[in-house]
Formats: structure tokens, sequence, C-alpha cells
């Protein structure tokens, strides 16, 4: 069902109103370094060597558009996959947890925490669902059209970074939480900013709580390639997005036109590195941030690394977090992996 064909009379006798509170984090004690100076990443990854964009740029509404396209492409099988593992598995993931708040970690559209939410629904537990997303405008109409589909369901939506979301989380009414990291986003992550985070979900969780998480796994070069190589080029269309979204945040003249899409797997590793390759010798200004970017000819900008992991190796660090393995589910290809952990109590 889609918001656009909601009259307000809908809205009304559902109460959508009353079940959504969407809050947008500002940090008012410890301003983090982007409320102080936004786009001062920006800054930072395009005056270093080799040249690098945080990819939390690509998500602005256009962007995260073409990334619900992407998951629908033939060669782009993580979401697809992930899909098929919690359809067969939400049941036992609600089982487990018992009832619970759902906190999604960059929640997008929803769509893969509506197979949650079902499992929770007809296991009749209270349905809290707290996304938390980068994205305003998709976080917005997302759970508006959770709450028609829902109708006991409460939405307390978080735009902001994850790390700002992972302090904030207020005390939840239900028993317990769960922290929902799915989509292989980790992945996004390097090693360090990978094993901090991990440290926030940790500090984040009451011992017993759970935490979720959706992981691509390694696999051939030639399908992970395939995977970011789409023949229709929505790809490419997401990768020069993120050059967009910073002309109009921090008025710049990125000629998109004159940058091209590549990414390759680096099997030693084991990621994909998704770049912006400057097509001539160019300069770029980004006005309000007072930078001025020289590009020689083939330089690249990494925009993204997307990690491919090792079961083995992340159960690992995941335990050494204090995050117990209580089961690990995966497809028969062995694509995709999805972990539920209990955070352990103190002993
Ligand atoms: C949303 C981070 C999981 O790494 O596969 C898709 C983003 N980039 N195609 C991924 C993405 C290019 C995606 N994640």
């Amino acid at each position: 069902m889609s918001i656009q064909f909601a009259g307000r009379d809908v809205f009304d006798r559902l109460n959508v109103t009353d079940r959504l509170k969407i809050d947008h984090l500002v940090s008012q004690t410890q301003p983090s370094e982007d409320e102080l100076h936004p786009g001062s990443d920006v800054v930072c990854g395009l005056s270093q060597t080799p040249k690098s964009l945080p990819p939390r740029y690509f998500y602005d509404d256009r962007g995260s558009q073409l990334f619900e396209q992407i998951c629908d492409l033939p060669e782009y099988y993580l979401t697809r996959t992930e899909t098929a593992i919690l359809q067969d598995c939400a049941d036992q993931i609600a089982r487990l947890t018992g009832a619970c708040e759902i906190v999604e970690l960059g929640s997008g559209n929803s769509t893969k925490t509506r197979i949650l939410l079902d499992a929770y629904q007809q296991a009749d537990y209270p349905l809290c669902y707290r996304p938390i997303d980068i994205s305003a405008g998709i976080l917005e109409s997302s759970a508006q059209e959770l709450l028609i589909d829902y109708p006991t369901l409460q939405v307390q939506g978080l735009v902001g970074t994850y790390e700002l979301a992972l302090q904030k989380l207020s005390a939840t009414h239900l028993p317990k939480r769960m922290i929902c990291f799915i989509g292989s986003t980790l992945g996004n992550l390097s090693p360090q900013a990978c094993e901090e985070f991990l440290q926030q979900v940790t500090d984040a969780l009451q011992p017993g709580e759970y935490f979720l998480l959706g992981i691509d796994l390694q696999k051939s070069k030639t399908q992970l390639e395939a995977a970011y190589n789409d023949r229709q080029g929505i790809t490419a269309d997401f990768n020069l997005n993120m050059l967009r979204h910073l002309n109009r945040r921090f008025d710049g003249n990125f000629d998109l036109t004159q940058f091209e899409h590549f990414a390759y797997y680096n099997d030693i590793q084991h990621q994909i590195e998704m770049h912006l390759r400057s097509l001539k010798s160019q300069t770029v200004h980004l006005k309000t941030l007072d930078l001025t970017v020289e590009f020689a000819q083939g330089e690249t900008i990494l925009s993204e690394i997307s990690r491919k992991f090792d079961l083995t190796a992340i159960q690992h660090q995941l335990q050494t977090k204090t995050l117990d393995l209580l089961e690990v589910w995966t497809d028969p290809n062995q694509w995709f992996g999805l972990l539920l952990c209990q955070l352990r109590s103190p002993d």
C-alpha cells in the first residue's frame, strides 16, 4: 500500500499520527564533529591520498531510491538471499527472543523488517519498532506505510547516524530490545570501524538483549564483481549520485559526465572497492566547504568498501565483544549469513 493513495480519513481511522514519533538526532551536550563542522568528513576524505568519501553520502532521497532499485537487480543476490533466509527463520527468531522492541540501524524502506514484524505479530507480541536512518524522507514515508499495514504497531523513528542513535536510545517499555543490523551494511565499515561499531552495539544493550546481524559471505570474484557492476548501470548511477548529492549539499561543481563508476573485488582484503574515477585532469570546488580539489586523469575516489565475511571469523569477533551466538542461518549456497546474538551477562 502506498502512502499517496491513503486519504486523511484512513490516517485518522488508523491513528497513524498517534502511533508515529520521529526524532531528529542532535547531540545537545557534546556536538559531534559533523554537527559542529558539517562536511568536515568530506574535506578530510578529499584532501587525503588516495581520496575517499564516506558511504553515508550515497543516501540522499534519490540515492535511497537507487539503492532500492539495486536490491531488485538480477545480479544483486544479497537482498533476495537475505530475504529468503529471514522468511525461513523469522518465527524462530521471535520464539528465541520473546516480546522485544525491534531497533533497526539503516532501516531504509523496511521491506525485510516486515518479515520480522509479521513473525512477532503472529506470536501475539506487541509491535514496537525503532527505525534509524540517515535519510529523513525514506524513514518517514516507510514508517507511514508500516503504520497503515500494522494497525497495532508503534513506531519511534530516529533520523541520524548509527553512532549517535546507539548512544541516544531511550529506555524501552518492552521487556527486551533487539538491535538489527541487516543487509550487510557492516561490510561498509573498515575492520577498525567495525570493531568500534560492535563495541557501541554492546554498550547500547543490556545483558540478555539481542543483536541480529546480516552479513554477505565470501564467494567468487566473478559473482561479486557482477553484483557491483550491473548491466543496467544502476549501481553506476548510485555511485555517481554521491557527487550530485555533494554538489547540492555543499554548493559544489562536480561534473557527473567527467567521472565514472569503477568497482572490483580485492580478494586479499575480501572486499568490493567502489570508486569514482576522474576521466580527465580537473579541478572541483565545494563552495560552502571552501574546498578546492585537483584530480589527475584516471585518479579515483574510494566511495565504498563492501567487506565479505568469513562466518567463523565474525563469530569469533562477536564473542570477544561478549555477544554470544544463539543461532546462525544461511542459504543453501552459503552466500549470506544471519546471526542472532545475545549480550552475555557478567558472571
Ligand atoms: C547497503 C552497504 C549493503 O555494500 O552491497 C550496493 C551498498 N553498494 N551496491 C553493499 C551497495 C553498491 C550495499 N550495502
